[in-house]
């Protein structure tokens, strides 16, 4: 249970305890929910965070090799509605139990996906299989258990191959790519199998995952230890939905640990977020948490657990044989990240999730990265949640940010 769990356990459960009057939005029971593609029928993503600030944004669907039905959301041109020039793809990439509207909370000011826009690129949002707007699929539906059978393996093998390839294909331009917490390990492990290579410019990384066996999160730390989601997974359960009953159960049991407190629980999760701003907290209580899988929950607990870089471990030599051809599970090799791919990775002092030192084991593997190929930003009073939300975000990281990509 790692970096979102926390991050969104935290946010919400947070909030929960501070705003007494939003707690029956916690308690609707949305186990079973019908799939359906996008856009949904509330009018997606484009239509409730976008258009109302007058900007232009497109609907797109992409089918996934293993029939996955995404949702993606185009921002073609700035609130000026100029187009022209050349205008570089970016494709962003949110992290687990969220979605893309990671990229929206804030005011158009404040929120990278509108800055982007405004400073002359052409935005593509991911949503990724799971969350509200990206429930399709061409066999199965969410009530499936064979729905929920993937971890963050899959998202490399399957999702980030489609949505790169589809943005390139809608636009003809190689593309910088922009993660955030588990969407910076997507697009890591992508690169270091060299998956997709050509059709990328560079990547940012904000509060970047790689390695997670330092988390300092208490809780993040205690729930994967006490192999809390498997316990979930035991039970049947294959969706990981942070709204309904059995996680929430499992959110009372770590609380209850001995040396857990849960009082300040967005500190307890990601660290100490400097620069919330209360109204894009309420804009992300309105439309996030989001499901993901328990199996990837389950991989993200190894990771804090095991401290490596590795495929999903069956826990069983045999299962591990018939899935790998070995007998424990092939290891993402971040050395293996060419020296000369451009990469920006900006990270936080005060993230309980992607721990300062964590981030310095995955920096090591850098160490034969080109000097000018490479930016590392450190904030000191940044945690998790401030790299999408902080109120003062776009001068202190994506002005960086856009002045790095402007260079490759
Ligand atoms: C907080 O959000 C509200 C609503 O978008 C906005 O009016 C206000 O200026 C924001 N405060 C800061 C410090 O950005
Ligand atoms: C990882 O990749 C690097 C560079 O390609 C290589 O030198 C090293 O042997 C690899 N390590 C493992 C464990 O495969």
């Amino acid at each position: 249970m790692t970096n979102i769990l926390a991050f969104i356990f935290v946010v919400f459960l947070s909030c929960e305890l501070a705003f007494g009057s939003r707690a029956k939005l916690f308690s609707s029971d949305s186990q079973h929910r019908k799939s359906s593609l996008a856009p949904a029928a509330d009018g997606g993503i484009c239509e409730l965070r976008v258009a109302i600030y007058g900007y232009a944004c497109e609907e797109h669907t992409v089918t996934t090799q293993d029939g996955y039905i995404l949702s993606m959301q185009r921002m073609p041109t700035g609130r000026s509605g100029q187009t022209g020039g050349d205008r570089p793809p970016v494709l962003l990439q949110h992290g687990v139990l969220m979605d893309g509207i990671t990229w929206l909370l804030n005011s158009p000011e404040e929120s990278l996906a509108f800055i982007l826009a405004d400073s002359g690129f052409d935005v593509w949002i991911a949503n990724t299989r799971g969350t509200k707007y990206s429930q399709g699929h061409t066999s199965s539906s969410t009530d499936d258990s064979a729905y929920w059978d993937w971890s963050w393996d899959e998202l490399v093998a399957y999702e980030f191959p489609a949505t790169v390839q589809y943005v390139n294909g809608q636009t003809g331009q190689k593309l910088h790519y922009i993660g955030h917490s588990l969407g910076t390990l997507i697009g890591l492990a992508s690169l270091s199998q060299g998956n997709q290579l050509d059709l990328l410019r560079s990547a940012a990384l904000l509060s970047p995952i790689a390695y997670l066996g330092q988390v300092s999160s208490v809780l993040a730390q205690t729930a994967a230890k006490n192999f809390l989601a498997e316990d979930i997974y035991w039970l049947g359960i294959d969706e990981f939905d942070p709204k309904a009953r059995p996680v929430k159960n499992l959110l009372k049991v770590i609380c209850k640990t001995p040396g857990v407190d849960c009082y300040d629980l967005m500190a307890s999760f990601t660290g100490k977020n400097c620069c919330l701003n209360s109204s894009s907290v309420d804009v992300f209580l309105d439309n996030e948490p989001q499901s993901t899988s328990t199996k990837n929950m389950i991989h993200l607990a190894q990771m804090i657990r095991g401290g490596t870089i590795a495929m999903y471990d069956y826990e069983d030599e045999e299962d591990n044989i018939k899935h790998y051809g070995q007998p424990t599970p092939p290891v993402y090799n971040m050395t293996s990240i060419p020296n000369d791919f451009p990469l920006f990775l900006s990270y936080g002092g005060a993230d309980a999730l992607s721990d300062p030192q964590d981030v310095q084991i995955f920096l090591d593997n850098l160490k034969a990265h080109d000097g000018d190929k490479l930016v590392v930003q450190y904030q000191d009073d940044y945690a998790h949640a401030d790299f999408v939300m902080a109120v003062n975000a776009n001068q202190v990281v994506y002005d960086p940010l856009m002045a790095f990509f402007k260079l490759q």
